[in-house]
């Protein structure tokens, strides 16, 4: 169980903050141990789980990996009124998924009395959509700010004491350093575990995001009187832990980065002290997402919102909220490269990809390929729902049906699939690309064969015959454009795409003096847990190397060689 496969380090045991946690720990060791849980009792489905193998991971759903083919609604449809036009974009989409706020003031509004109305609600609708849902715990941190808290915790600083600048003034983000503030956020989470243990045995409810990006804009750690005393005292041992650091106070350990670093240590305890209370009443799989610190350019802690799980201080998170199975980014980059290095930030030997949250304009559904490529858990678009909110310029300025239709295109070539796609995420090689900004060629190194991935190509022939400008200039421009491509043996791959060309060679080391020819190209559906076979594909369609267009298609694809001369031919050659 997922308990088990968890790493959990030593130094766990020793938090004072994690003392809520210990039910849930010893729920692990007793399941260790052999003794059944409730998660497993006959009439559950099994809980969900984040399982990792060779650097690969994948969200098991009853099971078996699943691919969240998600929507994020936007923040304020978290009411019932909302819901009918969230579904409908979901259903647009072909979302497999929902992730949707679930506020601690509409939870909680008088402390100590909860009301759940609106998630029993939402978890009938989804249910009657087949929709899994991610809740997204809009707690003490809500882009950094406390707005989604209930009065009694926002409006009351003597309470619950906001961050201290250097000049002694009140920021506007609460101090996670606060005991009380964690305490109250962790008790209304478990409270709302608890409700979804009682409510949800089918699990319904897959994982559950915790805060909403957290850090703090304009200022870079908590200047109070308890975060100073903690700042000049020793880091805790995980922290000296780190490459790098040494034991000592934080400014000791860790130089310049030391306010930074702290900062993140803060949030990180905070956020995993909330995930533990959640876990000890439900042990679904938890994550934070994050505000990116830009993934190429310099920045500074405070310009990006310091102290969350920027790709900087990822393994400072790891150490500190261990109880988190994975940091996410939400990726609002539009260029190719810089979009690249954000998913190379997060797709880790140790972290799980999933791409919590992206832009809605047409510069965004390519990406899907290039995190699918590096073997993502899941993907989704924020705001994915037709309450009349646009988050442009980061999105499209209004989110109508034909704004979904690229993304609903690129979850329709795994469509069905879906689940046997996410088990070759998790158990094969696969590679994908989007279309860059500048139109460059792409290759995938599949081990004996090279694939060439090219774009704004015409499915007949090479431009280059054709040099005519009128002609040249019918190029398609596709913004929504790419392909992926999975291994399912030596020779044979699943390939799918859209608006884009793939060629195959075979690798000169690997298979010397040989030339490509296809053995089959099959055009595939999957359909009762298999592939099953629609049509071949030749002549026109597999001359000028694969072309995808705007069709739903998917190739089983089976390469060949032949001898490239007289030489070779009379010398047998392992195909
Ligand atoms: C990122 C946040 O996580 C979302 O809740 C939303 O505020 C978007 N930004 C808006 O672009």
């Amino acid at each position: 169980m997922r308990a088990a496969k968890r790493k959990i380090p030593a130094s766990f045991w020793l938090r004072a903050t994690m003392l809520s946690a210990l039910p849930a720990l010893m729920s692990c060791a007793t399941q260790a141990q052999g003794i059944p849980q409730l998660a497993t009792r006959a009439n559950e489905a099994p809980l969900p789980e984040i399982v990792s193998r060779d650097g690969r991971h994948a969200l098991l759903v009853d099971g078996e990996p699943f691919l969240v083919l998600g929507a994020q609604a936007n923040n304020s449809s978290n009411y019932p009124f909302m819901l009918p036009s969230v579904w409908s974009a979901v259903e647009d989409l072909g979302a497999n998924t929902l992730q949707i706020p679930i506020a601690w003031e509409q939870v909680e509004p008088v402390e100590g009395e909860f009301d759940f109305s609106f998630v029993d609600e939402l978890l009938i609708q989804a249910r009657e959509r087949n929709v899994r849902l991610v809740p997204l715990w809009f707690g003490g941190f809500k882009n950094t700010s406390p707005h989604y808290a209930p009065g009694w915790v926002k409006l009351d600083n003597a309470r619950f004491p906001r961050m201290i600048r250097p000049d002694g003034g009140n920021h506007y983000a609460l101090s996670p350093l606060s005991e009380e503030l964690r305490a109250a956020d962790a008790r209304a989470f478990k409270a709302f575990m608890e409700h979804l243990k009682a409510v949800d045995p089918q699990h319904t409810v897959i994982m559950v995001q915790v805060e909403n990006e957290v850090g703090v804009y304009e200022l870079v750690r908590d200047h109070s009187p308890l975060a100073e005393r903690l700042f000049r005292a020793d880091v805790p041992l995980t922290m000296c832990q780190q490459p790098g650091a040494s034991c000592g106070s934080w400014p000791e350990a860790f130089g310049d980065d030391a306010d930074e670093f702290f900062n993140a240590w803060a949030f990180a305890s905070y956020v995993g002290a909330v995930a533990a209370a959640g876990q000890s009443a439900l042990d679904l799989p938890m994550y934070a997402n994050t505000a990116l610190r830009h993934p190429t350019q310099p920045q500074k802690p405070g310009e990006y919102a310091s102290g969350g799980p920027t790709h900087n201080v990822i393994a400072i998170w790891k150490a500190a909220a261990p109880e988190l199975d994975f940091v996410s980014p939400d990726i609002y980059l539009s260029g190719s490269e810089d979009y690249a290095a954000a998913l190379n930030h997060y797709a880790r030997q140790d972290n799980a990809l999933f791409v919590s949250e992206t832009g809605t304009s047409e510069l965004f559904p390519r990406f899907f390929f290039d995190a699918m490529g590096r073997g993502a858990i899941g993907f989704s678009p924020f705001g994915t729902d037709y309450s009349g909110y646009g988050n442009y310029p980061l999105g499209a300025k209004t989110v109508t049906k034909d704004v979904i239709a690229p993304f609903a295109h690129n979850y329709a070539l795994l469509g069905t699939g879906a689940r046997e796609w996410a088990r070759l995420l998790f158990e094969s090689d696969v590679w994908g690309t989007s279309r860059p900004d500048d139109n460059s060629v792409r290759q995938f190194d599949l081990g004996d064969w090279t694939a060439r991935v090219s774009f704004d190509e015409w499915q007949f022939g090479e431009k280059a015959w054709f040099p005519d400008p009128a002609v040249q200039k019918d190029a398609s421009g596709y913004k929504n454009s790419g392909v992926l491509v999975a291994r399912l043996d030596e020779s044979q791959f699943l390939v799918t795409g859209t608006n884009a060309r793939i060629t195959f060679q075979p690798d000169e080391a690997a298979l010397p003096g040989r030339k490509l020819i296809f053995d089959r190209v099959e055009e595939v559906e999957y359909d009762g847990g298999e592939w099953k076979f629609l049509r071949m594909w030749n002549g026109d369609q597999t001359d000028y190397g694969l072309n995808f267009t705007d069709r739903v298609q998917v190739l089983r694809v089976t390469l060949g060689t032949y001898p490239a001369s007289d030489e070779t031919r009379s010398r047998p050659v392992a195909q």
